[in-house]
């Protein structure tokens, strides 16, 4: 993959954690209110919107922008405070922050404007910040960050203590029901007939890089493992498609210096089946950290 060396890793990784010397983003510790301009007006999108209005302290919406524009100022105007719909250079001019819920290909042609003008940049696509070790120096250049959310996925604090020190493995394995991974690119390509999976069946297996190529809607939690630990080379996954499977569920394996780590997280799909609760709600807890006075967890 492009860009992912060792050096860029670590400079990408920088890039997440901090920058030595600079002053942080304006708002750290101040009590000023953190303008957050919403990306992607679908489920996650959504459901940030509604948290915002219901009171995170510190935290007010700057606008929204959808791809239907109708729809999206419509959902805009059902909110309580009426924030507005802005096209993309608008709404990135009125935030302190974008929180990008959309797709991975948005994200393409989002990322350098946010950053570019020196705003934070929260992504849910996660899987697209892949190899962009660009946009890492972009943020750094212009002292803003990029901000990944946990999303589908629980304990990425262990993985970045672990990180800290020596990590000799990580796996991961997910599994949905068939219809949990129609349309991806790789089931295009491979014409795999979900429908004619009777018992759990490995249909995949690869780094994150791969995977998230493969299936760029399905995959961004191993992004964002890869990202929190050893990079997306050496991060690896595997993908089943498990008939009659009720909760999409993702098992971590972590393995170095410090022990071993297993998590499991069974997610309760959203509105949208690709989408597990726990990806909006812990997007909502980042943002509740922002804004926060006390910061629990790593
Ligand atoms: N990190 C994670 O663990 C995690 C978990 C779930 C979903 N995701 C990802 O988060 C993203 C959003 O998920 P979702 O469930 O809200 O999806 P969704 O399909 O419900 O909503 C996406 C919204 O973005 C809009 N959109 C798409 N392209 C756009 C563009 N160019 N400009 C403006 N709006 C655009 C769509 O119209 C839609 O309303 C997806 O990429 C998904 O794969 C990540």
């Amino acid at each position: 993959m492009s860009g992912t060396g060792s050096r860029s890793w670590t400079v990408f990784l920088f890039g997440i954690i901090g920058s030595r010397g600079k002053p942080r983003r304006r708002y750290e510790g101040k009590s000023a209110m953190i303008r957050v301009g919403i990306f992607g007006l679908g489920t996650i999108g959504r459901r940030v919107c509604w948290a915002v209005e219901a009171g995170i302290p510190g935290i007010a919406l700057a606008g929204g922008t959808g791809r239907d524009g109708a729809k999206a100022e419509a959902f805009l105007a059902s909110l309580p405070s009426k924030p507005p719909f802005l096209p993309p250079e608008e709404l990135i001019q009125a935030s302190d922050l974008v929180l990008e819920a959309a797709t991975q290909a948005a994200l393409q042609d989002l990322a350098p404007k946010v950053l570019g003008a020196g705003k934070d940049l929260m992504v849910l696509s996660c899987g697209g910040l892949l190899g962009r070790s660009d946009w890492v120096e972009l943020a750094r250049r212009n002292r803003c960050r990029i901000l990944v959310p946990s999303g589908a996925i629980a304990g990425l604090d262990g993985v970045k203590g672990a990180r800290v020190g020596a990590i000799t493995a990580v796996t991961m394995e997910s599994r949905k029901p068939p219809c949990g991974w129609t349309g991806a690119r790789y089931i295009e390509e491979t014409r795999i007939d979900l429908e004619a999976i009777r018992e759990e069946t490995l249909i995949f297996e690869g780094t994150a890089t791969e995977a998230c190529r493969a299936f760029p809607a399905n995959v961004n939690v191993v992004a964002a493992l890869s990202l929190a630990g050893v990079g997306p080379e050496r991060t690896r996954i595997k993908v089943f498609a498990v008939p009659g499977l009720a909760r999409n569920t993702h098992r971590i394996t972590l393995e170095g210096e410090f022990g071993r780590l297993q998590i499991q997280v069974e997610n309760v799909p959203s509105e949208n089946p690709r989408t597990g609760k726990l990806s909006y709600l812990s997007a909502i807890a980042l943002l509740r950290d922002l804004g926060a006075t006390v910061k629990v967890g790593t």
